[in-house]
């Protein structure tokens, strides 16, 4: 059912069009300014100083430039990145071949670094502490281990999930950063420079449009203004008005306020089936049949932001603003549990 809505997305291999409209410079990265202000600063003050960066972990939901922010880093500072996911790291060995092709100053990349096995965080401790990785080699009676120095480098972190990450692991970091969903305004520059790069015929109304309904993220507003350019080419003249891209957003039943239909499915299950809750992450996943790991990372911080639901220690929880948009009214104990 993954395909099904076009704003679906799980952190994945990028897509060429990720790939293709990535600012490539701090300068055509809009929004998140205290961050991209920051990371600035540190790299003006590493180069000055002819360092290597410290390590950096970014996070937050999806599609909101963790990834192009590691390569705007690594281009600002002019090293070479090397990119690996949490997952893709199996073995030791997999770990001190990436750290050992490092040169000074080198990016490690590592995306969802929340899915690193435990064996594998340890490793990684004194590698980013002290530059050193120690190793094991044979196996049984003549196993031992050799310590291996390795160039000073910064590992770039990445996650969607920032309380998994331990604690050790996360005290390692010099910086810890969060990334926050978009406004309408940051939207809209970054869909106009998207128009602007994929030659789309796109008016003040419908980059507004689209802007306003891609949930805060950047990578559904270029998803989605992909989709409107093709439903304007077929169906609208081939520029994408506001009412072209109203039609092609309500063909992917995209909705005013942005929500998608497994966002609505969600609340739909929560107020009907649940009685407005509190659920369990598990059985409301069951229920809309969807990954529980999607609603939590994807639909959940969003459904948050906006205020439709609540996380409680019982559970999730429907907010007033949830049984408005789907026109329900609240009944009356639901009421007690919002004046708490
Ligand atoms: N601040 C931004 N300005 C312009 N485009 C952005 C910005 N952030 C993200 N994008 C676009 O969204 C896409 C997804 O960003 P990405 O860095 O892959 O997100 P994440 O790694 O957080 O999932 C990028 O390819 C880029 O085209
Ligand atoms: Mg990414």
């Amino acid at each position: 059912m993954a395909d099904t809505f076009v704003t679906k997305i799980v952190e994945g291999p990028d897509t060429p069009l990720d790939i293709s409209l990535r600012p490539p410079l701090f300068s055509e990265f809009a929004g998140q300014k205290k961050l991209r202000e920051q990371l600035e600063l540190m790299v003006e003050a590493a180069r000055q100083r002819g360092d290597v960066l410290d390590h950096i972990l970014l996070n937050g939901p999806p599609g909101l430039g963790k990834t192009t922010l590691a390569y705007i880093i690594a281009a600002a500072m002019g090293v070479n990145i090397k990119t690996t996911s949490g997952p893709m790291i199996e073995k030791a060995g997999d770990l001190a071949g990436l750290l050992t092709s490092l040169e000074r100053g080198d990016i490690l990349f590592i995306d969802e670094i929340h899915r690193l096995q435990p064996t594998i965080e340890e490793y990684l401790y004194p590698a980013m502490e002290d530059f050193k990785l120690d190793i094991i080699i044979d196996q049984g009676p003549r196993a031992r281990s050799i310590q291996l120095n390795l160039p000073k480098f910064t590992l770039v972190g990445a996650t969607t999930r920032a309380g998994m990450i331990s604690a050790p692991m996360r005290s390692r970091f010099g910086m810890n950063s969060r990334l926050d969903y978009y406004s309408a305004d940051e939207l809209l520059t970054i869909v106009k420079r998207s128009a602007s790069l994929m030659s789309v015929a796109i008016d003040e109304g419908g980059a507004t449009e689209i802007a306003s309904r891609s949930r805060g993220t950047p990578r559904i507003a270029n998803t989605l203004l992909k989709w409107a350019r093709d439903y304007a080419q077929v169906k609208a003249g081939n520029t994408v008005t506001r009412q072209a891209a109203n039609e092609a957003l309500l063909m992917k039943e995209i909705d005013a306020d942005g929500c998608d239909g497994m966002d609505r499915r969600i609340l739909e299950t929560l107020i009907h089936r649940f009685a407005g809750g509190p659920v369990g992450l598990n059985s409301l996943s069951v229920a809309v049949g969807e990954d529980a790991g999607a609603i939590e990372d994807v639909n959940e911080p969003y459904l948050i932001m906006q205020g439709y639901i609540k996380r409680t220690a019982q559970g999730r929880v429907a907010m007033p603003l949830a049984y408005a948009k789907l026109g329900v009214k609240a009944p009356r104990e639901q009421a007690d549990l919002f004046g708490r």
